[in-house]
Formats: C-alpha cells, structure tokens, sequence
C-alpha cells in the first residue's frame, strides 16, 4: 500500500519512536506511515535523547527524517521548527498532536500554575500548532490535521485530574473549529479519543497490577489498547480514506464508553 506517498508528517510529543524501547502512539504511526510510502516526518517532542535516538532507528532503515525541540506551549519553538521543515522538505501535509501531560491532583489540592500547565500542553499547544502549520497547508492545497483527544474528554474523572478531561474535552471542540475554519483551504481535522493503552504515558498504570487488572476487567474487548490500534485510527484520519470526514472524533477505547459490563469480572480480560 501506498497511503502516504510523497506526504510529509510533522508530529508533537513524539520522541517515543525508537523500536529498541517502548513506543508511543507517534511511533507506530511514524513507522507504518513510513512503510506505507511516506515520503518525510519532523519529529518533535521535549525529550531530546529519546527524540535524537529515535531518528538514528529511522535513518538505518531508510526513512527520512528529523527531531527537534519543541515545547508545544512555546509560540517561537513552532515558528522555528517549521520554517526548518519547510527549508528541508518543502510542505507539510500532515499534523498529529500527541504532546500530552496530566496532573491527578484533585480540585481542591492541585496548583493554579500545575492546573494551568496541563491545559496549556493539551489545549494551547493545539492551537498554536494549528494556527502556524495551517498557514502552509493551505498555500499547498490542504492536509489534515489529527489532534489526539482521550475518551477521559467524555466523563469526570477522579484518577486523571480536572484539568486533563477538561483540556481533552476541549480539544474536540476546538477539532471542530479548526474543521469549519480550514474546510475552504482543503484542511481537515479529526480526533481521535484513546482508551486505556500502554505507552510510556501509562506505563506507571500498567505496572500496577490493581490498577492494570481494574482497568482491563472495564474493557469490553478484554484487553489494555496497543499503540497500534490508535496508530491504524491516526493513519486512517490522516489518509484519502477518510478524505470526507472532518470535525469529527472517534473513540478508540475497545467499547469502554459504549456503557457498563453487566459482570464485575471481564472473563476476556488479559490479566496476568
Ligand atoms: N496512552 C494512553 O492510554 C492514552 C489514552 C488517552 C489519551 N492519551 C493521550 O495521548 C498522548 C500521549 O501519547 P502516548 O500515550 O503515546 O505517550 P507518550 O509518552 O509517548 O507521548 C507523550 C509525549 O508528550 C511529550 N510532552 C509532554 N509535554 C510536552 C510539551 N510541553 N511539548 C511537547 N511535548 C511534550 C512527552 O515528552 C511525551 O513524549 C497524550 O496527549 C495523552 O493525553 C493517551
């Protein structure tokens, strides 16, 4: 398959695409669209090392790419990372907004300045990103735009912290602005809502049985998300195939929203 021929990729929050570690969701995206013909990825995150290493996995396999240090909260850090792109690659035809943080401190014990952060990295992040990338894909002709919420934008949660829910609620709204204001210019926008999946982002979850165990017995389909099942919605939202959906989210949480299991226990559970 060739989906993604001669496009070019620019993710957030992406350092995680070495294959010799744990991969996040930009790194089972990054490869397969790499597989899938893509022609170049800017990759970008805070964690430099795991950034930089990823991109020498990728160079011994051929595929063109490069990180650079992007604070998504940071307005000259898009501006200089873009027009490196451009300088290297020309267009940008795709952006994936993965860069996340969450803060479980309840209302009443959270920091004002911690509270602000996770929407900032959730929410400003987005906007920036938006605002800067679009500008250029819609001088080529259009592109698409994937922001990745989480199905902990559609309920409360007393494990995540206010500020994360509210921040992912809010990023499906403005998904949705973004694909009325760009529709014109040929850009789309989608989310994406993941379920429980193991990443480096909840790794400290999945290593604690009760916490592992209690969240897989909550899953109709039995088992914690891989990376790649939210890489194959990324892709998909990214690609032609989805070429008339815009403003619209799908969840990817193996039925968890679909509503309550009727036994305490999950017998398909893949707990260990
Ligand atoms: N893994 C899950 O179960 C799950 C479920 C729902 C939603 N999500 C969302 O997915 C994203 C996490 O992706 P992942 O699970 O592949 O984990 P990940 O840890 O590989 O990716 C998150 C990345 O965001 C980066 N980041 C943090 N602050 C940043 C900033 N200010 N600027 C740029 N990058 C920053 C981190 O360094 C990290 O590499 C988050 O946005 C999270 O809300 C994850």
């Amino acid at each position: 398959m060739n989906r993604f021929k001669d496009k070019v990729i620019m993710l957030t929050g992406a350092a995680a695409c070495n294959p010799k570690k744990q991969m996040g969701f930009a790194g089972e995206t990054v490869w397969r669209y790499f597989r899938e013909g893509g022609s170049a990825a800017i990759i970008t995150d805070v964690q430099d090392i795991l950034g930089e290493e990823s991109i020498i996995e990728l160079s011994k396999s051929g595929y063109n790419s490069f990180y650079s240090h992007l604070d998504v909260t940071k307005e000259e850090e898009w501006e200089e990372v873009i027009s490196v792109g451009l300088r290297k690659f020309g267009k940008i035809d795709y952006l994936v907004n993965i860069a996340g943080i969450l803060d479980p401190k309840p209302i009443s014990e959270i920091d004002t300045e911690d509270w602000q952060n996770v929407i900032n990295v959730s929410l400003r992040g987005v906007f920036l990103g938006t605002k800067i990338v679009s500008k250029f894909m819609g001088k080529n002709g259009g592109g698409s735009i994937v922001n990745i919420s989480s199905m902990g934008a559609l309920n409360g949660s007393g494990t995540y912290g206010s500020a994360y829910g509210a921040s992912r609620s809010a990023l499906l709204h403005f998904t949705k602005s973004t694909a009325l204001h760009y529709a014109d210019k040929g850009i789309r926008a989608n989310a994406i809502l993941p379920g429980w999946t193991r990443t480096p982002f909840t790794e400290y979850l999945y290593n604690d049985k009760v916490q592992r165990d209690y969240r897989s017995n909550k899953v109709p389909l039995g088992r914690w998300g891989r990376p790649s099942d939210i890489a194959s919605a990324i892709l998909f939202m990214l690609s032609d195939d989805a070429s008339y959906i815009t403003g619209s989210s799908l969840l990817v949480d193996g039925g968890v929203m679909a509503g309550e299991l009727s036994r305490p226990t999950n017998p398909l559970s893949d707990t260990d």
